[in-house]
């Protein structure tokens, strides 16, 4: 099969498009003829090698997580898909699997849904990790209707899931972005935009119930400022402050600071497909790259002011 894979940790210097062997299921699992994938932050970091704990360091190395194609073969002892079924997922590349970026892909069926009608394969490809750590940061933020929110990198893959989604539970959005995007963040719903440096954040005189650090590494500091007492602020790479820091925060300003993480059950799904369905939901996607330009899909999505998914067709 043609892949797109690393060699060792870095940049395009050591990715290849080429051939390797042809994967084949194990129990449990499905073949997929993959047609889309997008990229994910975890996808730079991965190749970068900043996860290497987690993923171990054999190479060749295929990238991508989010994934939607035709199950071409239906594994030993693998129930509820048949041959030609159109599914998309999450396959996990934090162990050391092989991912997405080929014409073919092995996944355990447990990570792998039907395409939901009316959904084209690079949309339920774009959705996965993104949207549902949206969600789920969303519901740690405690969210509903009148709440006023502040999203930090609101027009990232995370970020514009996560204003599309509070705006429909109600709430009252602050989105910050970069000048350029701040009319794409307005089109998503965000009521009110903001440059995301510190004097940007102050001078909107504003303070939150709640903080989405979509981006994830907004000064602790900057939070407790920006929040209301009792608020909470929630960040996808949440590490915690010390034990005095969060003492203080939580006793005396009443504020709690804590991960935005994803979660992947199959109801965290559901909701993401019955929203996308209403209309409510809808990855944005404004770059498309071939499997063998995968390389520069990783340039943009690591040097370029990209907004909402990236997609690669295979
Ligand atoms: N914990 C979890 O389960 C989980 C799951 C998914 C993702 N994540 C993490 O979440 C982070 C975001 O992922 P993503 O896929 O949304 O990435 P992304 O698509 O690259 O988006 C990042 C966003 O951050 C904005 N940004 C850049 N510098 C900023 C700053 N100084 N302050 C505020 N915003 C800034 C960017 O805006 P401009 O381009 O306009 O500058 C961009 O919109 C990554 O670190 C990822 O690893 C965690």
């Amino acid at each position: 099969m043609k892949a797109f894979f690393s060699t060792a940790f870095g940049g395009p210097e050591v990715s290849f498009y080429g051939e390797l062997p042809d994967p084949s299921p194990g129990i449990g699992q499905l073949l997929v003829e993959v047609i889309a994938v997008s990229l994910n932050a975890a996808d730079i970091k991965i190749k970068r090698g900043d996860l290497k704990s987690y993923t171990g360091s054999v190479f060749p190395k295929i990238l991508g997580s989010d994934f939607a194609g035709i199950v071409k073969e239906v594994g030993p002892g693998t129930t509820g898909f048949n041959r030609g079924d159109r599914v998309y997922g999450m396959t996990s590349v934090f162990t050391g699997k092989p991912g997405a970026l080929a014409e073919l892909l092995t996944v355990d069926k447990v990570k792998v849904r039907p395409v939901p009608a009316g959904m084209t394969f690079e949309e339920a490809a774009a959705l996965p990790a993104a949207s549902l750590t949206a969600i789920n940061g969303l519901r740690t933020c405690m969210i509903t209707a009148g709440k006023e929110l502040l999203i930090n990198g609101a027009t990232g893959g995370v970020g514009h899931f996560a204003v599309q989604i509070a705006k429909a539970l109600g709430a009252v959005v602050t989105a910050t972005c970069s000048p350029d995007n701040a009319g794409f963040a307005r089109k998503l719903g965000a009521h009110n935009v903001i440059g995301y440096r510190r004097k940007d954040l102050v001078s909107a005189g504003r303070k939150y119930d709640a903080i989405l650090d979509a981006y994830g590494r907004m000064e602790y500091a900057d939070a407790r400022r920006l929040l209301k007492r009792g608020g909470i602020y929630a960040s996808t790479l949440f590490v915690p402050p010390s034990g005095i820091s969060s003492f203080f925060l939580k006793h005396v300003y009443g504020k709690r600071l804590t991960a935005a993480n994803m979660r992947a059950e199959p109801e965290d799904y559901q909701e993401i497909e019955r929203m996308f369905l209403e209309k409510k939901l809808y990855p944005v996607i404004e770059n498309y790259f071939t499997l063998d330009k995968a390389a520069s899909a990783f340039e943009l999505a690591e040097h370029g002011k990209h907004r909402g998914k990236i997609v690669v067709t295979v």
